[in-house]
């Protein structure tokens, strides 16, 4: 088994990278901490915690980090996955006391001294890790493996003409991650996750298979999918996050370079990704950058191990007939 350490914003394609995660049989979660970005810290607690709660698994912990980037203020993309941060169609729920908790960079230096066995899968703003790095110059230094779902290389922004959210957010935390690393962090930028669309005949397909963990999902992407016809005229939605999660299982689905990421942190740029490829102007390495993805080998990996009891008809779908 993999451990590993999940930083997310859930947020509606962080709860499928938790579900996905939660369902391998490859990883170990020894904890979920959660940064600000697609909502305020608190509700990504709750909306984390509702699916341990889906799937059984209340054991794990969850810590909450700061409710703000290390210089912006707080920008959140309620409006994509909305106010609840989980599409709006859920009943509130009560979270028993003590399930959430703070000291989300206490954890992650901790679990991090404790063991250079442990991988980090960032699926926000860098904020936790950026912190951790101000406490500990060079904890990150490590982790076993750091995949961080963020930028744009060579595709449009989705927050500008060229920044990505995660980055935008914080732009000054991923400077301070990326210059405190030994090994290239792995990215999974959206030039590879535009290419994972929860298509409607996938959404379809997840109503037909009446269980819960299918409805589940269903539900909460509608309000994704209503954003994203709005927003990029596109049919279905793009699951950034659960790649990021399928890529740390199985990196061959992805392919790209080795090379320099620094992030712009001011002016009209802001939150864009400076990737040099060839090192023309920074020799040194501090991102393997994913470009290519087989999105066809991602939903294989998504359906079998979220729904391993359907598996015929998960060939049927994924074959299209
Ligand atoms: O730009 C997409 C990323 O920003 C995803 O991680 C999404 O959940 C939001 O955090
Ligand atoms: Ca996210």
């Amino acid at each position: 088994m993999k451990r590993i350490v999940i930083d997310c914003d859930p947020g509606i394609d962080d709860s499928l990278a938790l579900i996905l995660a939660l369902k391998s049989m490859e990883l170990d979660i020894v904890g979920i901490t959660i940064c600000a970005g697609n909502v305020p810290v608190e509700l990504g607690g709750i909306n984390a915690y509702r699916v341990l709660k889906l799937l059984k698994r209340e054991d794990i912990p969850i810590y909450l980090g700061d409710n703000k980037p290390i210089k912006k203020e707080l920008v959140t993309a309620q409006d994509t996955h909305g106010n609840d941060g989980i599409g709006d169609v859920l009943p509130e729920i009560t979270v028993p006391k003590g399930a959430i908790k703070l000291g989300a960079v206490d954890f992650l230096i901790e679990t991090l001294k404790e063991s250079e066995d442990i991988s980090i899968i960032a699926l926000g703003p860098m904020t936790n890790l950026a912190k951790a790095v101000e406490r500990e110059r060079g904890i990150l230094k490590r982790a076993k493996r750091i995949v961080s779902m963020g930028g744009a290389f060579r595709t449009n922004g989705n927050c500008s003409q060229v920044a990505e959210f995660n980055y935008w957010v914080d732009p000054e935390s991923v400077n301070i991650v990326f210059e405190n690393v030994d090994k290239p962090i792995e990215l999974i930028p959206l030039d590879v996750t535009r290419k994972i669309v929860l298509t409607p005949n996938y959404r379809e397909y997840l109503k037909q298979m009446k269980n819960e963990v299918a409805d589940f999902i269903y539900n909460i992407t509608g309000f994704y999918v209503d954003f994203h016809w709005m927003q990029e005229r596109t049919l279905g939605c793009v699951i950034n996050d659960p790649l990021a999660v399928a890529y740390f299982i199985e990196p061959e689905m992805c392919s790209g370079v080795l090379t320099h990421l620094e992030c712009v942190e001011s002016g009209r740029a802001i939150g864009q990704t400076l990737i040099d490829i060839g090192n023309f102007y920074r020799r040194d390495t501090n991102v393997f950058i994913n470009t290519e993805v087989n999105e066809k080998r991602f939903f294989e990996l998504f359906f079998n191990s979220v729904f391993p009891e359907n598996k015929k008809d998960n060939e049927l779908i994924l074959k299209g007939y």
